[in-house]
């Protein structure tokens, strides 16, 4: 298999927790990944992105690690993830993990020596302890407020149960951040990629990649920083980190892929990380978060691509991911743009038309030069499900002072089959950890399978074309990317000789360029012509 692979890849991100519970007891496992490897393969994807499968104490559903070298008992052990990994390879499926590298859980041994050491041990140097401000401590360090709301800081009890120093996490406080200054942290790292592509994982994706190094001084955040000069976002040592990690990677071959999780709205910022020798690809939330409006879209494509382009990486193209609001439910919504403060209670959403946009988004990203990643679930247009204020797990939803949902509502368990909860991810009717909606019988894998009019259907068919031919996918020489114009409120673009993409906004029936046939659309052609909300993929023969 050609070693960049990864230019034009399907990569099927999978939530352990929620995928299939082979063992029973309403919490998925590998076991249970095993067993459904292949509707994967039937699926037509390239790689799996497993989100953390490490022993953690769930405080931010496992990005909280307590060991990077073991899987949690939840979800089986060490055994079980090379089996899996190398049941992967053998149906063509490679697999790329979740490393953490901003933080650790604070079950972690390291976060419990430097607790048990005392203000002022060396163990403590690994992470950020300071003393608070204010006549006892009583104030945190310094006012940087949590990615999950609230202070970054909390403070801890000394050996002699009283207040003592605090110590900094830029997500919840399960998540003690660790410092990048430090050797032992960098070189812990290191062993952590080997240790994994020891066991034959093809990447490693890395969380919060643009967080991990701070200013040691922790001064404030600025009003406006300037750019690269942030005190934790974006800190010019990540190249450095990267550029080592690139060389750990490379060290076991070319198809070893780094891959950032790096939320930066600045574009040329965010390119820098896939400079030649630092990362080899990264999440292009842009895309993702823009609204279902073409002027936006063809903004951020334009964009992406030209950024990209310039540093020779491929652009990859994201819908959803365990973080973000189902598009299906996006898209049915006011307002389809995606930002993490915006999400309330009560929205009012057109589902139908949210699943229409939907499909015609997963076409036209699916047609794009680059990578595709998609969520599980999303292949079935599951909706964000409403999850019972007493059921919410996500830190999210509390440190918001119960504004936000959360996240849980795009992490609830798989529906594979039947009609009532839980609809075959369990062997046995339990009690699934967060609870399924009652009327998802018709969403099913199995249901869905023998519909050709199935989102599953539309999915399996789009991505096979995409893996068939030469032209889609990163296309190469092959699929040259090119604008159409046919008119506003339509994004049409050519790859290579032979393909055309067209996607109709509002406003729609548009007619069709010539073309010898068509190959796949997201709603029935009308006449011939492409209804509003819809895309079609024509073959121009
Ligand atoms: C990333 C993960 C998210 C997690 C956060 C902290 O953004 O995708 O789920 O909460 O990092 O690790």
């Amino acid at each position: 298999m050609s070693t960049d692979w990864w230019r034009g890849a399907a990569i099927y991100q999978v939530y352990p927790r929620s995928f299939g519970d082979a063992n029973g007891d309403g919490s998925g496992d590998l076991a249970g990944v095993r067993t459904r490897l292949a509707y994967l393969a039937g699926l037509g994807v390239d790689a799996l992105w497993f989100t953390p499968w490490y022993p953690s104490p769930m405080a931010d559903g496992g990005y909280d690690v307590a060991d990077y070298r073991a899987i949690d008992p939840l979800f089986g052990d060490l055994a079980e993830a090379e089996a899996l990994i190398r049941d992967a390879a053998a149906v063509g499926v490679r697999t790329i993990i979740d490393v953490v590298p901003n933080h650790v859980s604070d079950q972690h041994v390291w976060f419990g020596a430097a607790l048990a050491a005392g203000r002022g041990a060396p163990e403590r140097e690994r992470f950020w302890f300071r003393d608070g401000r204010g006549t006892d401590g009583e104030l945190p360090p310094n006012g940087w407020i949590s990615e999950f709301g609230g202070s970054a800081w909390s403070r801890v009890t000394g050996p002699d149960g009283r207040p003592e120093q605090w110590y900094l996490h830029l997500f919840a406080p399960g998540q003690p951040d660790l410092n990048w200054g430090h050797p032992e942290v960098v070189a812990e790292h290191e062993e952590i990629l080997r240790f994994w592509f020891d066991r034959g994982v093809a990447g490693i994706r890395i969380d919060s990649a643009a967080l991990v190094a701070k200013d040691e001084r922790l001064p404030d955040v600025p009003g406006t920083p300037h750019r690269g000069e942030h005190p934790y976002v974006d800190r010019e040592d990540l190249q450095g980190i990267y550029r080592s990690w690139r060389r750990i990677a490379e060290s076991y071959g070319p198809d070893r892929v780094l891959i950032g999780e790096i939320w930066l709205p600045d574009a040329e910022r965010f390119a820098r990380y896939l400079r030649p020798g630092v990362l080899h690809s990264a999440f292009n939330f842009d895309f993702m978060a823009a609204p279902w409006d073409g002027k936006a879209l063809r903004v951020s494509i334009e964009q992406t691509l030209d950024v990209h382009d310039r540093v020779g990486a491929p652009a990859t193209w994201v819908l959803s991911n365990h973080d973000v609001t189902r598009p299906v439910t996006r898209y049915g919504r006011e307002d389809t743009a995606f930002a993490f403060d915006t999400k309330r209670f009560g929205t009012p959403t057109d589902l139908a038309l949210g699943t229409r946009r939907a499909r015609a988004a997963a076409l036209l990203a699916m047609a794009l030069p680059g990578a595709f990643y998609l969520f599980q679930g999303e292949e079935l247009g599951l909706p964000e499900a409403d999850i019972p204020i007493d059921r919410i797990e996500d830190p999210m939803h509390a440190r918001s002072g119960g504004l936000d949902p959360g996240r849980d509502g795009c992490r609830v368990p798989f529906p594979w089959s039947g009609t009532e909860p839980p609809y075959g991810f369990s062997p046995r009717p339990v009690e699934t950890w967060l609870p399924q909606p009652v009327d998802w019988g018709s969403r099913t894998a199995a249901a869905q399978a023998g519909d050709p009019g199935s989102m599953l259907s539309l999915y399996r068919t789009a991505l096979r074309l995409r893996r068939d031919r030469p032209d889609l996918g990163a296309g190469d020489g092959a699929g040259r990317f090119a604008w159409l114009d046919l008119g506003p409120d339509v994004l049409a673009f050519a790859r290579g000789d032979r393909f055309v993409s067209v996607t109709s906004f509002s406003g729609g029936p548009v007619d069709l360029p010539a073309h010898a046939r068509v190959l796949l659309t997201s709603s029935p052609l009308e006449d011939g012509r492409l209804p509003s909300d819809a895309t079609a993929w024509l073959d121009l023969g």
